[in-house]
């Protein structure tokens, strides 16, 4: 049922570019795609690494230079797997080329880069979408669904954490990581994750009251621009309450990451260590069933679950990428994509705002960073008093 073929060029050869090729390989075997698509040159600086990359990704071309894919007539998408502060500069110049464009996320380093790409794409009427490919895994889907058909009532609070330890050693050499200019910060790295899922589940956010630290400020003899954890208070557009923590020095915290979100009916609960399950404590449940019930989002009434194994055989991260493609080749050449730039930069005012706060001691609203404004005198009453660090 493969209604043409879709030329992919794919700049950047590491994590990233090796999830997003193994997203278009197994897409089309897993499920039936209108449109299948090509992996037909990746880009990377170093050209021993990304040659060797293309061969293993199955590339057929490889180019030492991300500007010339982007000119290429045989590419139709140019997927961004590049640090963040490469995004915005990428995807301008390849929605100049007119292709459309899927941009890892963080969109950007700021919301002002983010701006400046989303104004890239929308001037030359491109397709274009963001890598927040976690939406896509199965109970992740699930979870967004039952929220909408009202299984948790009315959001009250919303509890998420992303943690990880890949920062706790101190002898971990400098890499682009560690710098703000081209890293962005762990609460873009790890939040926007965590940002983007919550404002799909309860809407936008209002405002934010942030904390950051950095406990190893030198690495390899320079200096650490990044914050290693973040977390902040957040209050949504809606009146819901919410609770985020980033961290990248949570001592054997892998990836975990945990979404909790309690409405005036009911509880659901997502633990990535255990990715294809939910938890749902049900209000209306009778009294002797008090609890939460453990949900298999694997069923073939669950979203994305007639693509996988049959029940009980789960899916892993992989998935999320190989889902996340899909859906986006199959509205390939005209439906618009989803989540698409104006969200990513949406993500990015919101990271901003976390970040503004913590540096300023005050609560920030999303706003200010979308309008560039600087807060009324009331709205940042003076510290009365002295804080360590
Ligand atoms: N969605 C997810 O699950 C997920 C997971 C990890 C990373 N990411 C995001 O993907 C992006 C890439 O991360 P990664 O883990 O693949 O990184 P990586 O370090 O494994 O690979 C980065 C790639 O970009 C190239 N590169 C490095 N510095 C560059 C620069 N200054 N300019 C241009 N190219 C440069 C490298 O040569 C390499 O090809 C980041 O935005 C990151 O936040 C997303």
């Amino acid at each position: 049922m493969t209604a043409g073929d879709v030329g992919i060029g794919i700049v950047g050869y590491g994590m990233m570019g090796k999830a997003h090729s193994f997203g278009y390989t197994v897409a089309p075997v897993m499920r039936p795609l209108r449109h299948r698509p090509h992996l037909r040159v990746i880009s990377g600086r170093d050209r021993e690494k990304v040659a060797s990359a293309a061969a293993a990704y199955g590339i057929g071309t490889w180019l030492d230079d991300w500007r010339e894919l982007v000119q290429r007539p045989d590419v139709d998408i140019v997927d961004i797997c590049t640090p963040p502060g490469s995004h915005a500069e990428i995807a301008a110049a390849a929605a100049a080329a007119g292709k459309a464009v899927i941009c890892e996320k963080p969109l950007a380093v700021s919301y002002l880069q983010a701006a400046a790409a989303v104004a890239a794409v929308e001037k030359a009427h491109v397709l274009n979408a963001v890598g927040f490919n976690y939406r896509r895994l199965p109970a992740v889907s699930l979870m967004k669904r039952m929220i909408d058909e009202g299984a948790v009532g009315e959001i009250r609070l919303l509890r998420a954490t992303w943690l990880s330890d890949e920062f706790v050693d101190p002898a971990i050499p400098f890499d682009w990581r560690f710098d703000r200019s081209i890293g962005g910060t762990t609460i873009a790295d790890l939040g926007s994750h965590v940002i983007d899922m919550t404002t799909w589940m309860a809407g936008p956010i209002a405002e934010v009251s942030g904390q950051s630290v950095t406990f190893v400020r030198e690495r390899s003899g320079r200096k650490v621009t990044v914050d290693d954890a973040s977390s902040a208070l957040v209050r949504f557009d809606s009146g819901a309450r919410g609770v985020f923590e980033m961290a990248r020095t949570a001592v054997r915290r892998p990836c975990d990451f945990t979404l909790e979100v309690n409405g005036d009916r009911g509880t659901l609960v997502f633990e990535y260590a255990r990715l294809n399950e939910l938890r749902y404590g049900d209000g209306g449940d009778r009294s002797e069933l008090y609890g939460m019930r453990r949900i298999r989002a694997e069923h073939p009434l669950h979203p994305y679950a007639r693509d996988w194994w049959p029940i009980g055989q789960g899916v892993g991260y992989g998935s999320s990428f190989v889902n996340h493609l899909g859906d986006l080749l199959d509205r390939w050449p005209d439906k618009p994509w989803e989540p698409d730039f104006a969200q990513g930069a949406a993500v990015q005012a919101v990271c901003d705002a976390i970040e503004r706060s913590a540096a300023e001691r005050r609560w920030v609203e999303v706003a200010e960073v979308m309008d560039n404004r600087t807060p009324s005198p009331a709205a940042s009453p003076p510290p009365t008093h002295k804080v360590g660090r």
